[in-house]
C-alpha cells in the first residue's frame, strides 16, 4: 500500500511524543535502578501509553480470558508496555506491530532490558496491511490507537484474517457519540493525529461485516474523562522537560490540542469503550 499522508503524519507525531524509550530509561535510572536490574515490575510504572495503566490491561486480559497458550497480536503496540505486561503476567507469546520505527526500536530495547525478548517481539508495519499469515493468532488486542487509523473496515477485516476461528479481538478505542462536527474533527486530526473517530454503532457494523461477532461492549467514557483530566495535568507538570527536549512551540501546540480533546470528553461529545468480538 502506498503511504497515505495521514499515516506519515502519525509517524511524525510519535517520533516527537513526550514519552520515549530514552525518557523511560532515564526515569528508571533516576529511581536509582541500574540497567542490569530492569525488570517488567520496574518498567510497568512508566511504559503504558493508554488510559488507565496496567489496571486497564488487567481488565482487557480478564475480558479476553487470556491463557498461557494464547498467541497474541498487539496491534499498534507503541513502546510495548501492554505486550510485555501480558507476557509477564500470563506467560503467553506476544507479537507487537507498530507503524512508527522509533516506537518499534524503543519497544525492542525495553523488552530486551526486561529479559522478555524470548516471548515478546515487535515488527514495524502498518495495521492496515498486517504482515502475518492467515490464522496466525488466537487473540488480537489494541488500546487507544485505532482512532489514528483512517480505514477501519479494512483494519478489522485484516485482523479477522490473522485470527484463528474462535479467536478474539479485544480492544479499547476513542469514540464519538455522534458523527463529529467538521471543525472538531479537523482540530483532533491537526492536534492529535486522530484521523477517524468512530461511533460504537459503526464499529459494530464493521466487526460484523468482517465475520467478528460482538460479545460485549463496556462503556469507559466516565472513567476516561477523569483519567484524561489527570493526564493533561501530568503533561503540564512536565513542561520544563518537554520544552527543553522539543521546544516551546511544540509544547504549546500539544497543550492546546489536549485541552480541546479533554473538553470534548467533559462535554460528552467523545466517549470510549472496550470491545470484545470473536471470530466465528
Ligand atoms: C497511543 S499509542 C498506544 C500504544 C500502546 N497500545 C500502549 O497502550 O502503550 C498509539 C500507537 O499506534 C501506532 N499507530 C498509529 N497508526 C498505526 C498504524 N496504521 N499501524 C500501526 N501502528 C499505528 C502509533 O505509532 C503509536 O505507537
Amino acid at each position: 500500500m502506498s503511504k497515505d499522508t495521514r499515516l506519515e503524519a502519525v509517524e511524525q507525531f510519535y517520533e516527537f511524543h513526550p514519552i520515549s524509550a530514552q525518557q523511560i530509561f532515564d526515569a528508571v535510572a533516576a529511581r536509582g535502578i541500574a540497567r542490569a536490574q530492569i525488570s517488567e515490575e520496574v518498567l510497568q510504572h512508566h511504559d503504558q501509553d493508554h488510559y488507565g495503566g496496567t489496571a486497564a490491561v488487567d481488565r482487557l486480559m480478564a475480558e479476553a480470558s487470556v491463557r498461557a497458550d494464547d498467541r497474541v497480536l498487539d496491534v499498534c503496540s507503541g513502546l510495548g508496555g501492554p505486550a510485555r505486561y501480558l507476557a509477564w503476567k500470563c506467560g503467553c507469546d506476544v507479537t507487537g506491530i507498530d507503524l512508527t520505527a522509533s516506537r518499534v526500536a524503543g519497544a525492542s530495547a525495553l523488552t530486551e532490558a526486561a529479559g522478555l525478548a524470548d516471548r515478546v517481539r515487535f515488527r514495524q508495519g502498518n495495521a492496515l496491511d498486517l504482515p502475518f499469515d492467515d490464522a496466525a493468532f488466537t487473540l488480537a488486542i489494541s488500546q487507544e490507537a485505532f482512532a489514528h487509523i483512517p480505514d477501519k473496515p479494512r483494519l478489522v477485516a485484516g485482523i479477522a484474517r490473522v485470527l484463528r476461528p474462535g479467536g478474539r479481538l479485544v480492544f479499547s478505542d476513542i469514540l464519538s457519540r455522534a458523527p463529529l462536527a467538521a471543525d472538531d474533527a479537523r482540530r483532533l486530526y491537526e492536534g492529535m493525529r486522530f484521523s477517524e473517530i468512530a461511533t460504537e454503532a459503526a464499529y459494530r457494523g464493521w466487526l460484523q461485516a468482517a465475520g467478528l461477532q460482538v460479545q460485549r461492549v463496556t462503556d469507559l467514557s466516565e472513567e476516561w474523562t477523569r483519567i484524561l483530566v489527570d493526564r493533561h495535568a501530568m503533561y503540564r507538570s512536565l513542561r520544563e522537560q518537554t520544552v527543553a527536549r522539543l521546544g516551546l512551540a511544540h509544547y504549546e501546540r500539544y497543550d492546546q490540542a489536549y485541552e480541546h480533546f479533554v473538553g470534548l470528553y467533559r462535554s460528552g461529545v467523545l466517549a470510549g469503550a472496550l470491545f470484545h468480538a470473536r471470530r466465528a
